[in-house]
Parts: structure tokens; sequence; C-alpha cells
């Protein structure tokens, strides 16, 4: 599977799930596999660095996200940061997002907010080496209407991100495949 949709956000009325949907249906559209994973489709433990590790659905996530190529990650901002959910599926799937490529789709309620997800950024860059595209998606509420659709121009935006999110992966396959980098 080359690419995964990741929506963190475990409110049933959830606008970054709406911008995960949305690019979802853009890499689609662009021809590429890609896979959906919501976090409210799997019951979650938090990370205890234990017994968590153990658990079935925490394996399958962790296997899914190694074996794509890229990820789309869906995230509210809460308290100024990625919200705890999006961390702790780092905190459970961590080493699985080893040198993927990562983009992401940030859902807050004012302007304000706009370096919430660094904090978690400079942890996936630091610990996994994770490319970040650094020409993110950021919303705010009044970027959707009441049924939750996102305004034209942030969908624009989206869409693209997934095209952006596709070329840095063929780029970097490219770059893997001919040894650049390499000592
Ligand atoms: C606990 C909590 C903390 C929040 N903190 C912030 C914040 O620091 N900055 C901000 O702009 N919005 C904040 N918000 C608003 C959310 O970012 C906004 O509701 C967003 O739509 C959440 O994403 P979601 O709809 O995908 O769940 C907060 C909301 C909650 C519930």
């Amino acid at each position: 599977v080359p690419f995964v949709v990741l929506s963190s956000s475990l409110n049933p009325a959830s606008r970054s799930r709406a911008l995960a949907r949305c690019a979802h249906e853009a890499l689609g559209a662009l021809g590429h596999s890609v896979e959906y994973i919501d976090v409210r489709d799997y019951d979650l433990p938090i990370c205890d660095a234990a017994t968590a590790y153990s658990d079935p659905n925490v394996l399958a996530l962790q296997r899914q996200i190694a074996k794509s190529d890229g990820i789309v990650f869906a995230t509210p901002v809460y308290n100024f940061a990625a919200a705890s959910s999006a961390k702790n599926f780092v905190e459970l799937t961590g080493s699985a997002w080893t040198e993927k490529v990562v983009g992401f789709l940030c859902a807050a309620g004012g302007r304000h907010s706009y370096m919430a997800v660094m904090g978690l950024v400079n942890s996936l860059m630091l610990d996994f080496r994770v490319h970040v595209i650094p020409r993110f998606v950021y919303s705010t509420e009044t970027d959707f209407d009441a049924d939750l659709q996102p305004a034209p121009d942030v969908a624009a935006r989206v869409r693209e991100l997934a095209e952006t999110l596709a070329a840095c992966s063929a780029a970097l396959a490219g770059a893997n495949a001919t040894g650049r980098g390499e000592p």
C-alpha cells in the first residue's frame, strides 16, 4: 500500500476528518492505492511503553504504517499542540514511521495555533527521520460549512498536499534506488 491517510480525531463531527476524506479522495483520483485509518475505528490503548505494544490493533496499525510510502496525517489542535490522540498514535506505532514522507492536515478553532503540530513534527523528524512536507494544511472553523464540508480553497490545498506527497515519495524512492545519499 503506497499511501495511508490517518485521521486522529476522536470527535464524531471532526473537521480534520473531513480534510482526511478529501485527501483520500484526491490520492485515489490521482490513481494511487490508498488506505484510510480512522483512530475511532480502533479501541487503542494509551501508550504505556509496556503491554500496549502487544495489543493486536497496535501491531496491525504498525504494519500498515510500515508498509506505506507516505502518510497524510490529519490532526485536531488541542492546547496549542497536536491532540493527544495523534501523539498517542505515534507513540504506539513509533519506528513504523521511519523515513516516510508525511503531510499534515490540521483543524483548529482559530488562526493562532498554526505552529501547533511542530512538536510532533520535530519528534517524527528527529526520532524517525521522517520527511515532513513543509507546506501543510491549517484550517479553522470558518473554513467549513454547516455540513463540515471544507471551503473550495481549502479542498484545493488538500489536493495540492496529496500531489506533493505523491511527488516527494516518488522522488525519495528514486533517490534511494540510485543510492544517492549513501557514503
Ligand atoms: C480540549 C480542546 C483544546 C483546544 N485547543 C485549541 C487550541 O489551542 N487552538 C485552537 O486554535 N483551537 C483549539 N481547539 C479547537 C479545535 O482545534 C477545533 O475544534 C478543531 O476543529 C478540532 O479538530 P477536529 O474537528 O478534527 O476534532 C481546542 C478544542 C478542544 C476540545
